[in-house]
């Protein structure tokens, strides 16, 4: 019936209807409301909508009552969704609006909602039940919020840490990022987005932009059809099997075709190569961009004509995208039938989501349906999984017994960077900074000093410094929380997150002397890194004995944090993106080809700092080597391979079991591994467990000279063990005839 439904109603719109449908518009108040929490909002002042120039709110209403737009994004309350629809039910045609937010670690744009651990950091946990879980609670805050369509999950494949949203990405696999994002659009959508509490996944952004030219967000990207088809195409694949109904398109070009214009890509690849069949939405602002920034048009009719004629099926945001389009379409330049097919689609959204049935939410209901106990649980478990150990030299975790006084400090300390980018401010009351964790947490008898030197990584001063040493000297232990900031509330302050590059990896500010005037206490001194991406501290992990990665934990991850030190929670995140030594390493991928590092750099060390799927444990992790259910198999036949993993110490613990792939000789060049595997196990002390994987035809097959994928006659080494570097690998050969 829906299929009737979108058929029977697209028949009685007008042409200016349909491209409305295509239109979306920022929510009244925008990012604008960050500046200013307390202030009531008029909704309909004539300044109501500041982010539109000479577009009030009354005007914007008027657009909405004239069917001129389908679409709001970033409407931040359940009260402005509610008027919104309201004014889209009085339209002749009734149809509801269409809302997204970018919830991409929890609905956490939202004042009062849960926050979770930022992608990366959930990434770290390599557990794809996690991840589906947070992403189905997600989906139940933003329903009860009003909002229907999460701008989530980001499956960029970070490659250069220097771009600032590597926070926002599931790290620098393929495979990984895959596995992740197929999880997170189940969570989100469901089995059918249709029942009551899912919403609509969007992968984004198609496609490649992780991996600037200079680092800097929307530089153009030269990448080989090979890099695409390898590296960047198989997530958006993989999400769109497991039925992604829309997806957003990249800032950036790919090889002289800006991605919001290329049907290349919007169709040859998404719908008809990859059989996508959902829609596309443009990025901020970026169909003008196809004239402002690419220049490949010289107006911004030109520029719609080029996007929607690609394929992209609805404008983020605002005017100038429905007059031309209209006018396109009776110049008989666009195709009415290009404008039907974009329509139909978001008009199925709409009566799967049972919009037109019910647009509205209860808004005295919200308090009881976000942040609820079960939600901040899970938030907790993924801040306790995601939490990675980098370096331990008999500090943690610290001993009540002979640690008696502990100082507490840094900027990262007692602030809210835990929570990272899309996070507008939350009531302090919900959030555990690390500085709380640790008062929380400390066993009795130990005696805390919390000293605060401000909460902004960039402003930290010699007299915080002098202070701080002055305060070591009472301390058995000196725990120091150093890293960026990505708050989108405290843009001034930022040093990470969309449009935040850098050219260095260094941490920021006089950080790194603080920690230095730390170490020269000779007090033990443990480094807690709060960042939204790699750093490249080579200093701290040669000189400190204790480092931990929190990355950005999101609102329980102070109590996480503090759990992990004193040893109530066993570290168990492993790395999902390589940290390099420094920024001159870049790339520094693990899944690079031999040739990478044939040669070494001249004055300093050439392999990363850590690797990709590095992480500590308190407990020994003793791999068996892999055991392959047959030496040889013919293309096509699958292999399994079992490994056995004892818990060697006296500890409970998880560990991520990972496996890699390596194809020893190939007509093409290859990675010299590459991951086809990970499972996160539990091991009681003593306690062995054998974890099996099942190899298909995925895992040994590549693209030819003539970008087929195909299955090349050789052997296989198959590699399990504790993280990507060969020291932590064991090794069977396979032969595929
Ligand atoms: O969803 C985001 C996108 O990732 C970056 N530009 C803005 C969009 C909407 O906020």
């Amino acid at each position: 019936p829906v299929a009737e439904r979108v058929e029977d109603l697209l028949e009685r719109m007008t042409l200016e209807e349909k491209v409305g449908q295509m239109s979306q518009y920022v929510g009244l108040f925008h990012l604008e409301k960050s500046a200013d929490l307390d202030t009531p909002i008029d909704l309909m002042a004539d300044d109501a909508n500041a982010f539109y120039p000479g577009l009030s709110g009354k005007g914007l209403y008027d657009l909405i009552g004239k069917g001129k737009i389908g679409s709001f994004l970033h409407v931040l309350s359940a009260k402005e969704a509610n008027q919104l629809q309201k004014a889209a039910r009085q339209t002749r045609l009734r149809i509801p609006l269409l809302i997204g937010i970018d919830a991409i670690h929890g609905n956490a744009l939202y004042e009062g909602a849960t926050v979770y651990p930022t992608p990366l950091s959930m990434a770290s946990a390599w557990d794809t039940g996690l991840v589906r879980e947070i992403a189905r609670q997600t989906a139940r805050e933003m329903r009860a919020t009003g909002t229907h369509w999460a701008f989530s999950p980001n499956i960029d494949v970070a490659r250069d840490p220097r771009w600032g949203r590597v926070g926002e990405t599931f790290g620098e696999d393929p495979y990984l990022v895959s596995a992740l994002g197929v999880a997170m659009v189940e969570g989100l959508q469901g089995d059918d987005f249709g029942q009551p509490g899912n919403v609509l996944a969007c992968i984004k952004h198609f496609v490649a932009g992780s991996e600037p030219v200079n680092g800097l967000n929307a530089s153009p990207m030269d990448v080989s059809e090979r890099t695409l088809r390898e590296v960047y195409f198989p997530p958006y694949r993989k999400a769109i099997e497991a039925g992604a109904f829309t997806a957003m398109a990249a800032h950036n070009e790919i090889n002289g075709d800006p991605c919001h214009g290329s049907r290349y890509l919007l169709t040859d690849i998404l719908r008809k190569e990859f059989g996508f069949d959902g829609f596309v939405v443009s990025d901020w602002m970026d169909i003008e961009r196809l004239k402002t920034v690419h220049r490949v048009v010289e107006n911004q009719k030109e520029a719609c004509f080029r996007a929607v004629d690609a394929g992209m099926d609805m404008h983020m945001h605002g005017p100038d995208f429905l007059e031309p389009v209209v006018e396109l379409v009776q110049e008989n330049r666009l195709a009415e039938e290009r404008i039907d097919a974009a329509v139909r689609k978001i008009l199925e959204a709409k009566f799967r989501l049972g919009l037109f049935e019910n647009p509205f939410v209860d808004e005295a209901e919200v308090p009881h349906l976000i942040r609820t106990a079960g939600h901040q649980a899970t938030a907790l478990e993924a801040a306790r999984k995601s939490i990675v150990l980098l370096k331990n030299e008999g500090v943690l975790p610290l001993n009540p017994d002979n640690v008696k006084n502990i100082l507490v400090t840094g900027p990262n300390a007692g602030n809210h960077t835990i929570l990272g980018d899309w996070t507008f401010e939350q009531p302090s009351g919900n959030i555990t900074t690390v500085a709380e964790g640790f008062k929380a947490i400390a066993p009795p008898g130990v005696k805390l000093d919390y000293y605060d030197m401000g909460k902004q990584v960039t402003e930290v001063t010699g007299a915080h410094i002098e202070e701080a040493v002055r305060r070591s000297r009472e301390a058995d232990v000196v725990v120091a929380v150093v890293g960026s900031n990505s708050l989108r509330y405290e843009s001034r302050f930022k040093t990470n997150g969309e449009n935040v590059a850098r050219d260095n990896l260094d941490l920021v500010g006089m950080q790194q002397q603080l920690i230095e005037a730390l170490y020269h206490t000779g007090k033990p001194v443990v480094v807690v890194l709060v960042n939204g991406r790699p750093l490249g501290v080579e200093w701290i992990a040669n000189h400190i004995p204790a480092v931990i990665e929190a990355w950005e934990p999101g609102s329980a991850g102070g109590q996480a944090i503090a759990e992990i030190i004193f040893g109530e929670v066993n570290p168990s995140g492993k790395l999902p993106i390589t940290i390099p030594r420094n920024v001159g390493q870049v790339p520094s991928y693990y899944n690079h080809k031999n040739a990478h590092y044939v040669k070494k750099y001249k004055w300093s060390e050439t392999g990363p700092l850590y690797p990709f799927g590095f992480g500590l444990s308190y407990t020994g992790f003793e791999y068996s080597d892999p055991v392959l259910s047959a030496e040889k198999i013919k293309a096509g036949e699958k292999v399994t391979v079992r490994v056995s993993v004892s818990n060697t110490g006296e500890r409970t613990g998880e560990e991520v079991v990972q496996l890699y792939v390596r194809d020893l000789y190939s007509s093409v060049t290859r990675p010299l591994k590459e991951l086809k595997g990970f499972k996160r196990i539990r091991l009681e002390p003593g306690e062995r467990k054998e974890v099996v994987f099942e190899l298909d035809e995925e895992a040994f097959s590549f693209y030819n000279m003539d970008m087929e994928r195909i299955v090349e006659p050789g052997a296989f080494f198959i590699m399990t063990g504790s993280s990507s570097a060969n020291e932590d690998l064991k090794t069977a050969e396979l032969v595929v005839e």
